[in-house]
């Protein structure tokens, strides 16, 4: 099989890599399978290439091929679907700061929305009609029950959130327009962690927006503390809490997600995550006690447009993909930690 990963040197994306490349190494009998990379490196970078072969080894049944282009590149994108006759796409590549997305709503809209419909037209021109999307549980806006299912409303706050239901719906439309057509939306939670083998995970640049980024900058030293958004919500200990997932769960629920698409046909949405809350604070002690370090804290105001609890309802992933998450946040935190580390 040919799987075509944009955004594939991300964060998700090379996790995604070496988890595809050790399932689909798995199918007894198949040829040799091939994943292609394209990625325009604007939030990543050329080395993690490298070291996503190191992972996946020298006898990986799997071959990997990086291609620098931008999926608003149509004709680009028409030429890699054809020449390296791709049976698959998964859709990570796109811009994901929801303040610089209100900052920049067209930039955003003209990356994510303009650059999937050019994706859409390639895979129309070359018969290509599978597709696993990296959605966002941000799609749900603030919820109004508990835990999110993949039948409540959907209504984004930020332009970031809308990028991403307008592309959910244009996936839709397709898949309405032609019922050979297979996507799979994925509506990840909070993803955290790193590969075990330290040598990919989340860089950010500039300073971090999200939490776990955050936390391993201050323990190595590099800020002074962790600012935390509020702590008068109507949670246990009065802040925020998420869904966090570790990214090779994430990883292995796309190449779940991937195999759903080769055998059936029709748009789903799935939820990725654990199904279990943790909050701010929770997530710091628990870091500073598996890591043996101290993330020093100072409460602030609570920041815009967070939400006090969001978690998953797991059961359609389950059900569906016969995917669950295994990793628990000891697991998070030991490899960020890890991972933090191997880059200072
Ligand atoms: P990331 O920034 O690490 O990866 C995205 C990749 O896409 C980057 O390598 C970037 O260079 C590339 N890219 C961006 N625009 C492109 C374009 N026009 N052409 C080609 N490449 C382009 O982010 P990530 O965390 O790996 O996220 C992957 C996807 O998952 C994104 O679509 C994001 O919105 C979505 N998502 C992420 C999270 C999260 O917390 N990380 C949560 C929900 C959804
Ligand atoms: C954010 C995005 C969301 C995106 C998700 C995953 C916003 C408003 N939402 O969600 O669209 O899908 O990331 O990428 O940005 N926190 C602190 N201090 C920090 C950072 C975070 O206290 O320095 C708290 C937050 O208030 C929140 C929790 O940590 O309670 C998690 O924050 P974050 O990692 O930014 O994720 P989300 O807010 O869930």
């Amino acid at each position: 099989m040919n799987v075509l990963l944009t955004g594939g040197t991300g964060y998700i994306g090379s996790h995604t890599a070496v988890a595809l490349a050790e399932s689909l190494g798995a199918l007894i009998g198949e040829k040799t399978h091939h994943i292609v990379l394209l990625d325009n490196l604007c939030n990543s970078e050329i080395a993690t290439v490298d070291r996503i072969k190191t992972i996946m080894g020298a006898n990986s049944a799997c071959a990997l091929t990086f291609i620098q282009g931008d999926i608003r590149d149509t004709t680009l994108l028409t030429q890699v679907l054809s020449n390296q006759q791709i049976d698959a796409v998964i859709h990570f590549a796109g811009l994901k700061a929801v303040g610089e997305s209100v900052a920049q709503p067209v930039e955003y809209y003209a990356n994510n929305v303009q650059g999937t419909i050019s994706l859409l037209q390639a895979m129309q021109a070359c018969n290509v009609k599978k597709m696993v999307f990296s959605s966002s549980a941000t799609v749900y806006g603030e919820p109004q029950q508990l835990p999110l299912t993949e039948t409540h409303p959907t209504l984004a706050t930020n332009p970031y959130g809308r990028s991403k239901l307008h592309i959910e719906e244009i996936l839709h439309d397709v898949c309405l327009s032609n019922p050979e057509w297979s996507v799979v939306c994925l509506r990840y939670f909070n993803p955290v962690g790193a590969h075990k083998s330290g040598l990919i995970g989340e860089r950010p640049s500039g300073t971090p927006n999200n939490l776990m980024p955050y936390i391993t900058q201050v323990a190595v030293g590099q800020r002074s503390h962790l600012n935390v958004f509020g702590n008068d919500y109507p949670t246990p200990d009065g802040t925020g809490v998420r869904d966090y997932i570790h990214v090779v769960d994430l990883a292995e629920g796309h190449a779940a997600a991937l195999n759903y698409a080769t055998k059936h046909a029709g748009w789903q949405a799935i939820n990725l995550g654990t199904g279990k809350g943790c909050s701010v604070l929770e997530l710091v002690h628990t870091f500073e006690t598996v890591n043996n370090v101290t993330v020093p804290v100072q409460i602030v105001n609570r920041r815009a447009g967070d939400i006090a609890v969001c978690y998953a309802n797991t059961q359609k992933a389950l059900n569906t993909l016969n995917w669950s998450a295994t990793k628990n946040l000891t697991d998070m935190c030991q490899s960020a930690w890890q991972f933090e580390q191997s880059m200072t």
